[in-house]
Formats: C-alpha cells, structure tokens, sequence
C-alpha cells in the first residue's frame, strides 16, 4: 500500500516507518524536523520518500495526501509543559493542523487515518482504569488539543466516509526517544543519566505512576489499526499494557539495568498539568483490533537501556 506517516522522523513514527517498509508498504514521511530528526530514518533512507512539510500548511497537506491508500497521522506538538507554555501554537499544530491532513485526506479520497490520540484525554480521574467508556477531561492544552483533534478525526470519517480509527497511546519509551530538551520524556532522561552516573531528577515524590508501553506495541497497534479500518466504524481505543508502574519503582529498574547501583536520584517539585495516575483498559482494542501486549514494560526497559549504552537494541 502507499501510505503517508505524518511526524515520521520522530521517535514513534520512524519506528511505525520502519516496519511499514519491512513489510513492503510504500513509505511517505512527512516532518518538519521540529523535535524529529532526519537520523532516525537513516536505516531505510533509501526506501523513504521524506518531504519536509509543515502541519499548518494546509496547501502542503493536500499535496502530501495525494495518491495515499492511507495516512498514520502522528505529528505533533507532543508536550505537556510546552503546552502550558504555549497553547496557542500548540492548537495551531494540533488542532487545526490536524484539520489541514483530515482535507488532505476527504480531497484526495485516502481510504483511511490512524490518528495518535493520547491518554491525555483523559486527565485526571480516580478510577483504576481508564476505559473509553470516561469523558474527556484533559488538565493541560496539550490534552484538549488531542482530544479536539481526535474528535475531528472520527467526526470526518464518519461525515465523508472513510475510515477513521484514534489509537489512545499510554506513555511510550524506546530507542530513539529524544533525551534532551527541557520537554524530554522521563524514561530517556533516566537512562541517559543513569547510564552516565548521574543523579536523575524525579518530580514530586515518585509515587505518580504510569502504564509505561514499550514502542514496539504500539507499531503492532497501528499495523493492526491499518488492516481492521475497513471493518470498523470511526471509534478512539486505548493502547498501552494495562501496567500501573510508579517512577520510583521505574527509577529502581532503570538503576537495575544500567548497572547504576550506587546513584541516587533526587527529587524535584511537581510539574504543571502532571496526572497522578493513569492504566489503561485496553480490552477495547484487544476485541476490536486483536490487539496484544507484545513486548511488556520491563523487557521493553532492558532493551531501550542496550540501545542508549550501545546504540543498538
Ligand atoms: N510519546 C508518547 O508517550 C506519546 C503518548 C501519547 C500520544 N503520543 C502522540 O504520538 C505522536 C508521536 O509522538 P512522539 O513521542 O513520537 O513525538 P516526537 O516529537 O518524537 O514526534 C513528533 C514528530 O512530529 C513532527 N512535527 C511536530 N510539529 C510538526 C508540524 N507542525 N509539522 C510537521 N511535523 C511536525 C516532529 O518534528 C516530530 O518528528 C504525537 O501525536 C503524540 O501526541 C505520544
């Protein structure tokens, strides 16, 4: 299939961009390099059709679409404080950039979108488990621009009558994650750290805690979303692995597996717009899209570790 990956420099999408090739699919990758990198394409530069396009470009996001089967739609401004920094460029990209690939999309007659939705959506609730049945209740930016995106997404695909399905990521580490930045992950900035015996920095009192899901079950999630679109009406789904995984016993395992047993990370204050708690149900994909836990967190852990000491995985 000829299929467009939107954000596919960055962490996720070059990893989603990968195994699209591996698997034969003709890949278009459309970034503009804002926290993506051309570098993480390098393994498949040859068979990547790269164009460096921007969101907010509406004519550029009509060219983009034209002659795709499909679009993974991932690009984003993917963080919490940048976003209660700036919302409104955070909107900009989000929200109404999302809108310029959904006409991208409705003008060019693509069969269907994968949006990357986020857990974020859902905000701060004090259920064990978020499930798609809760309303969304984002407490950054961030969170109300997904969740706007994501309703436009399935409202589009159910309007103009392709298919349209928004994958609910839960916290995702794995090679390539950027470590550097203010807006860095906490699991690459552990490592890093770790791996240099350094002391890392853990906000609040460590007891927030995560349903932490390794890359690779995402790919999975999206190759799956991919082959069930056609079969399955516009609908939002969890994808994580049911874990609920606090920083402290995060912290543990990272200091465990980078052989760092003698550091001792030190905490810092809260941040801004940081839910406390957040576990996915993921029962909903697993019966829409068979969807599994391929890799679980600690094995996920092991490996992203190798990849920051030795530069492989
Ligand atoms: N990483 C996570 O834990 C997580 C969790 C939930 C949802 N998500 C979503 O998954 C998607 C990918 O996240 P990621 O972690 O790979 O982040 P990332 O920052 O590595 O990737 C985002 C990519 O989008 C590109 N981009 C940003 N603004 C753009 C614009 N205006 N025009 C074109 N390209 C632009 C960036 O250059 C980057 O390559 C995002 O939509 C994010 O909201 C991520």
């Amino acid at each position: 299939m000829r299929l467009l990956v939107t954000g596919g420099a960055g962490f996720i999408g070059s990893h989603l961009s990968r195994r699209l090739v591996e698997q034969g699919h003709s890949v278009r990758v459309v970034d503009n390099l804002s926290t993506g990198f051309r570098h993480n394409l390098d393994a498949i530069s040859a068979d990547v059709e790269f164009v460096e396009g921007d969101l907010r470009d509406a004519d550029a996001m009509l060219d983009v679409c034209r002659g795709m089967d499909a679009v993974f739609h991932l690009a984003a401004m993917g963080s919490v404080p940048r976003s209660i920094k700036d919302p409104r460029t955070t909107y900009e990209i989000n929200v109404t950039g999302t809108l310029n690939v959904l006409e991208g999309v409705r003008h060019n007659d693509v069969g269907t979108i994968v949006y990357a939705s986020s857990s974020s959506i859902y905000g701060d609730s004090h259920a064990e488990f978020k499930d798609e049945t809760q309303p969304f209740n984002p407490i950054s930016p961030y969170g109300a621009s997904k969740a706007s995106a994501e309703l436009n997404v399935l409202a589009f695909g159910r309007a103009y009558g392709f298919n349209a399905l928004a994958l609910r990521y839960f916290n995702v580490f794995g090679p390539q994650q950027n470590p550097e930045g203010t807006y860095a992950a906490v699991i690459p900035v552990f490592i890093t750290h770790a791996l240099r015996g350094e002391p890392w920095t853990i906000n609040g009192d460590g007891r927030h805690s995560r349903d932490f899901t390794y890359v690779a079950n995402v790919v999975d999630a999206n190759l799956k979303a991919l082959a069930k679109a056609p079969s399955v009406d516009p609908v939002a789904m969890n994808v994580a692995c049911g874990g609920s995984i606090s920083l402290l016993e995060l912290s543990d395992a990272v200091r465990e597996y980078a052989d760092a047993a003698g550091v001792e990370p030190v905490h810092g204050p809260e941040r801004a717009g940081d839910i406390v708690r957040s576990r996915a149900a993921i029962d909903l994909a697993a019966a829409t899209l068979d969807y599994e836990v391929v890799v679980d967190w600690r094995e996920g852990l092991r490996e992203t570790v190798a990849w920051y000491r030795d530069g492989s995985a």
